[in-house]
């Protein structure tokens, strides 16, 4: 074989795992006029690529790990599409083994942070690059354009940025990829996406719960009601999708298919991760922690199941006493502000992580790549892309000027819903636990000073004095005067 023959025949990138998600991401880089190496421990799913879609683009396929590296272009830049956990380990080290110095692993999956920075140190050691990328968009998303939040070492993005953004998602002209900083970055932040978007899917479920059990308002009317949402400051890929699943019937029985379907809703994880991590970062990431909460309610079979049997009681639960129209756009406002907490505590996170990482996260970044290709794509994302160009600093984007403006117009529909939403009897828990934390955020004086208090008498806690400097504490048990430390 020639050189020249050689070079050509060489892959500019590789995929490894080829179930739905891999495929698609590989047709994609053929599509787009890469040559790309594709590898599955079982070979049926590398013909099966080959068979069905091998005229697509440029694809090499090989059946060993081995041929799979040296298929590949220097420096070698292969992504790892398979199952989250011991497999992703188990490819890496094969992988790593195979190739040299200066080559590039990048894991596609929805990867643990804590997880990624390991690996990445792990892989460093051998002499190879570790990016962990978070790849957002579906299946749909893999084939025709996902958003992409690469992590891992500055220099890999320099190999790696053309031809991610060759395959990225494009708004006005601009891929929805972009570097997010070292190590964890990428699938950090693809985490707390995973988690703002729980949040959106669950504030677009109280709406339609609103408006289903509260208004009396059926399936298609509220699928319309959507669809005109859609166009305003709403619009969306999650409220454009509502609207489908709402308009659609049970091809079985005719019936509207949200009536067919377990409201039990499941979850992978990444949204749990969020709450979690929120948690271990002291930051109030209430929206999207009672979205999990939600869900995992959702699933308590057994326990809705006594309740509804047992029949708790319910207190006196009111009819609706407003007019529809008005009570319907009270609740596209409620939900556009819930959302709005969600985004802005997500944004909190995202800082937290960032400083505690030393990542050095642009939230600027995230606005611009979220807008295409990914599950909560927006026309709102350009407004928080503004927002955080005007201050990038923002103490929250709710405290972009923006944003204040738009809550003027929200704040009293949003309290309205929330005392129809608890004397209906209906749960609208981000709905209202959102509308405690705004309320919370603005309160002059919260009860902290009395938990200090308490702290203080049974442990002895200690607390600050809003007069002067200084750590405090009374002898309660004693005389109860004041001891200063
Ligand atoms: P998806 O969600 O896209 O359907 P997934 O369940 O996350 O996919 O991952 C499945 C992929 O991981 C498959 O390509 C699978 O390979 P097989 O087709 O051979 O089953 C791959 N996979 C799972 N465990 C693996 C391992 N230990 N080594 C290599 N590949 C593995």
């Amino acid at each position: 074989m020639t050189q020249t023959a050689e070079k050509t025949d060489l892959a500019q990138i590789g995929v490894v795992g080829l179930a739905v998600m891999g495929s698609n991401l590989a047709r994609n880089f053929a599509r787009n006029g890469n040559t790309v190496a594709v590898y599955n421990r079982s070979p049926e799913k590398t013909r099966a690529l080959i068979e069905n879609h091998g005229d697509e683009g440029h694809f090499v396929p090989s059946e060993t790990v081995e041929d799979f590296v040296a298929s590949l272009e220097r420096p070698r830049k292969a992504i790892i599409m398979v199952q989250a956990g011991k497999a992703t380990d188990a490819v890496i080290n094969q992988l790593a083994e195979a190739m040299d110095e200066g080559d590039i692993i990048i894991d596609g999956g929805n990867a643990l942070f804590t997880d990624t920075i390991r690996r990445e140190k792990e892989v460093a050691e051998k002499g190879r690059h570790f990016v962990g990328a978070g790849i957002s968009g579906g299946e749909e998303g893999a084939l025709n354009g996902p958003s992409i939040m690469p992590g891992g070492p500055a220099e890999s993005w320099e190999t790696l940025g053309p031809i991610l953004e060759s395959i990225a998602a494009n708004v006005d002209g601009t891929p929805c990829v972009t570097h997010i900083g070292p190590d964890g970055a990428g699938h950090f932040v693809k985490m707390v996406h995973n988690g703002i978007e729980y949040a959106d899917m669950q504030v677009i479920g109280e709406a339609y719960q609103l408006l289903r059990y509260g208004a009396g308002m059926e399936p298609a009317e509220i699928a319309e009601t959507f669809k005109e949402w859609n166009s305003g400051d709403l619009d969306s890929y999650l409220i454009e999708i509502t609207a489908e699943v709402l308009a659609q019937k049970d091809p079985e029985t005719g019936a509207p298919l949200v009536d067919v379907i377990v409201d039990a809703a499941g979850q992978k994880g990444t949204g749990r991760w969020t709450a979690i991590n929120g948690l271990e970062l002291g930051v109030p990431i209430t929206g999207i922690a009672e979205s999990v909460f939600a869900r995992a309610l959702s699933s308590s079979t057994a326990q809705r199941a006594a309740a509804q049997e047992g029949q708790l009681p319910s207190g006196t639960i009111k009819e609706l006493d407003v007019d529809k129209a008005g009570f319907i756009e009270d609740v596209r406002r409620a939900l556009y502000a819930a959302k709005l907490i969600a985004y802005s505590q997500g944004f909190d996170e995202i800082k937290a992580g960032s400083e505690e990482f030393g990542w050095n996260v642009d939230p600027r970044d995230l606005a611009t790549i979220w807008r295409g290709g990914c599950i909560i794509r927006a026309k709102f994302l350009d407004r928080i892309r503004e927002a955080y160009d005007n201050n990038s600093d923002l103490p929250a984007l709710i405290l972009d000027p923006y944003f204040k403006g738009e809550l003027e117009g929200l704040i009293d529909p949003w309290r309205r819903v929330v005392v129809a939403a608890t004397q209906l009897g209906l749960p609208a828990p981000v709905f209202a636990s959102s509308l405690s934390y705004y309320d919370s955020l603005r309160a002059e004086r919260l009860p902290a000073a009395l938990i200090q208090g308490q702290r203080d008498f049974f442990g002895a806690h200690t607390f600050k004095r809003v007069d002067r400097e200084g750590t405090f504490h009374i002898e309660w048990s004693r005389d109860r005067s004041l001891t200063e430390y």
